[in-house]
């Protein structure tokens, strides 16, 4: 057992179980965008690894952009706030747009985040997520398409952070309390 493994409750995904739901996503976008001026853009940095599979997933001809955007801090929960760190390189006038995200969770960073892209004239604008936590819910945001449901707890690995840590773990696993509680 490694020092990360031991803080992990439970694990939820695999390294197979990923695989396929990144497979079936990609799937997904290769028939919705056939024909279309399709941009991935990954917001960093917790879609990382995401991003690297969806893309790989998807067969049809696309581009791809980055953005870092901040809500959180070191802790838990939402601030409410988005911060720009970087944005994007290219001019999204024109394109079929897909923002890429690691979980949506109050959803207060994407629904900002698409606002803000919509007045650069994409010809359209959607949500990818990995996984999705509807039920902690804040903005009026659903992803149009979702790797899939996780349950109301922090949860790390394949990209998630919990303080910048524990993003390189190969599958997502539930944090024990302990590891984060003497916050
Ligand atoms: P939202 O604005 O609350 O939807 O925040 C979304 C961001 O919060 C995600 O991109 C993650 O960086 C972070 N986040 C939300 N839930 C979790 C979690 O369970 N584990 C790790 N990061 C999370
Ligand atoms: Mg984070």
């Amino acid at each position: 057992m490694t020092g990360m493994d031991s803080c992990i409750e439970k694990v939820l995904f695999d390294e197979n179980k990923i695989s396929e739901l990144v497979k079936k996503v990609g799937k997904q976008i290769s028939e919705d965008y056939k024909g279309k001026k399709l941009l991935l853009v990954s917001v960093l940095k917790g879609s990382i690894l995401f991003m690297a599979d969806l893309m790989r997933a998807i067969e049809i001809p696309c581009e791809i952009d980055f953005m870092v955007v901040s809500s959180y801090g070191s802790g838990t929960r939402t601030s409410g706030k988005v911060r720009i760190i970087k944005d994007l390189g290219i001019d999204i006038k024109g394109y079929d747009v897909i923002l890429v995200e690691d979980i949506l969770d109050s959803g207060v960073t994407l629904s900002t985040l698409k606002q803000m892209l919509e007045s650069r004239e994409p010809a359209s604008i959607k949500i990818c997520t990995c996984f999705d936590k509807p039920e902690r819910r804040i903005a009026d945001i659903t992803a149009d398409y979702i790797g899939s449901r996780v349950p109301d707890e922090f949860v790390v690995g394949y990209g998630l952070d919990y303080d910048e840590k524990f993003r390189n773990l190969p599958y997502v696993g539930v944090l024990k309390r302990e590891c984060y509680c003497n916050e």
